[in-house]
């Protein structure tokens, strides 16, 4: 049974998690830095890089303490070399690769958006395999899957919104991706037009349960007709007129205002169905263009409640990672490297942190 170390910090997480067998999670370790860019409503990147320094040295010996194992139990150590942002990057990519030259065991650079749509796999010990009755569920099939073309995957985080047309865990091809926001970052940024604390997204999906979606009509940004694209940042301005007026030329900017609190679950529902209604079609058209028999879902705002009930009876089968795996952790990483370890795909030691996707 191969063990796999796996270690996360492209963003503003700071994270280790110790893998058996691709899907098996034994400790999920993530030191969060919320607290450090709350004030600031976004990811300061020279703040980010400072506090992995910090943190991923405590966070791997969590990891290996929680699984209850020593680095001499381990079979490879993987890490997210791209995308993100590069000081973080460097951080993870560093620790990783001093680990596999001192311990002599092989390196494994994987994609971090790729590893968002294989987190559908993770489960923790002792659970039973998911969708085991569910002929469609990517799980059943190693790779590659039979039924090729099998899902259009969708990555929806506070970085990324992008599509891609899942044949395996290593074949993969983008089909959509945003022109402009991703789809989390509207909700950071909606979040702060409402004076809404930072990471927005779990706020807003909050406050939306009790609001009416339906009582303000926003736009759907879909592109033309056969676009597979996303478009945020209109539905974001849109929120903002509506809460401040729309300025008028010549005339002085309109001040500050934040909506009532009375105000707020109606305009949290309403921006929340527009995002939602977004990637349906999106989703739909994706099915149209590729066959796919299912989708995959991953990244932090797959953890969205609206989008869950919304996707629940889809036109195909759909798969979200368990809550804890949709946001980034190193499980997903550790899991994917599982399938790259399988088939002697390695790392080099001059591996190095990339900026940018693998899938352009
Ligand atoms: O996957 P992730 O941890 O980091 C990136 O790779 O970007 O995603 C973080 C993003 C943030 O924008 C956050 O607001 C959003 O995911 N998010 C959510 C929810 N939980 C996290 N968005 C909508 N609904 C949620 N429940
Ligand atoms: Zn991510």
């Amino acid at each position: 049974m191969a063990i796999i170390l796996g270690i996360e910090s492209t963003c503003d997480e700071t994270a280790a998690a110790v893998v058996a067998e691709g899907t098996i999670v034994r400790s999920n370790v993530v030191a969060s830095q919320v607290d450090l860019h709350q004030k600031y409503r976004g990811v300061v990147p020279e703040i980010a890089s400072r506090a992995h320094i910090e943190n991923i040295l405590p966070v791997i010996q969590d990891a290996l303490a929680q699984a209850s194992c020593t680095f001499d139990d381990l079979d490879a150590i993987a890490v997210a070399y791209r995308p993100g942002l590069i000081g973080s990057l460097l951080i993870g990519v560093t620790a990783a690769k001093t680990l596999a030259w001192s311990l002599g065991k092989p390196l494994i650079g994987v994609d971090h958006v790729q590893a968002h749509l294989y987190s559908i796999m993770l489960r923790g010990e002792g659970q039973g395999a998911r969708g085991r009755d569910d002929k469609s569920h990517p799980a059943l099939a190693p790779c590659p899957l039979p039924h090729a073309p099998c899902s259009v995957g969708l990555v929806c985080s506070g970085g990324h919104t992008a599509m891609y047309d899942v044949r395996s865990w290593t074949d993969i091809s983008l089909i959509g991706s945003t022109i402009d926001d991703a789809v989390g970052e509207a909700y950071d940024k909606v979040a702060a037009i409402l004076g809404l604390s930072y990471p927005g997204g779990p706020i807003i999906d909050r406050i939306a349960f009790s609001g009416d979606p339906a009582a303000i009509v926003f736009p759907r940004s879909l592109l033309g007709k056969e676009s597979l694209d996303f478009s945020f940042s209109g539905l974001k301005t849109s929120v903002l007129y509506h809460v401040r007026g729309v300025p008028r030329k010549d005339a002085p900017p309109l001040p500050v205002r934040f909506p009532t609190q009375q105000e707020l679950p109606n305009l949290c529902a309403s921006f929340q169905q527009a995002c939602i209604d977004t990637i349906l079609i999106k989703l739909r058209r994706g099915i149209a263009k590729t066959g796919a028999k299912s989708v995959i879902i991953g990244g932090g705002v797959s953890a969205n409640r609206g989008l869950r009930e919304a996707l629940r009876s889809f036109d195909v089968p759909v798969y979200f990672p368990e809550m804890r795996f949709c946001t980034d952790n190193a499980a997903m990483s550790a899991g994917l490297a599982h399938v790259l370890y399988e088939k002697g795909i390695f790392s080099s030691l001059d591996l190095d942190a990339v900026t940018y996707s693998q899938f352009h």
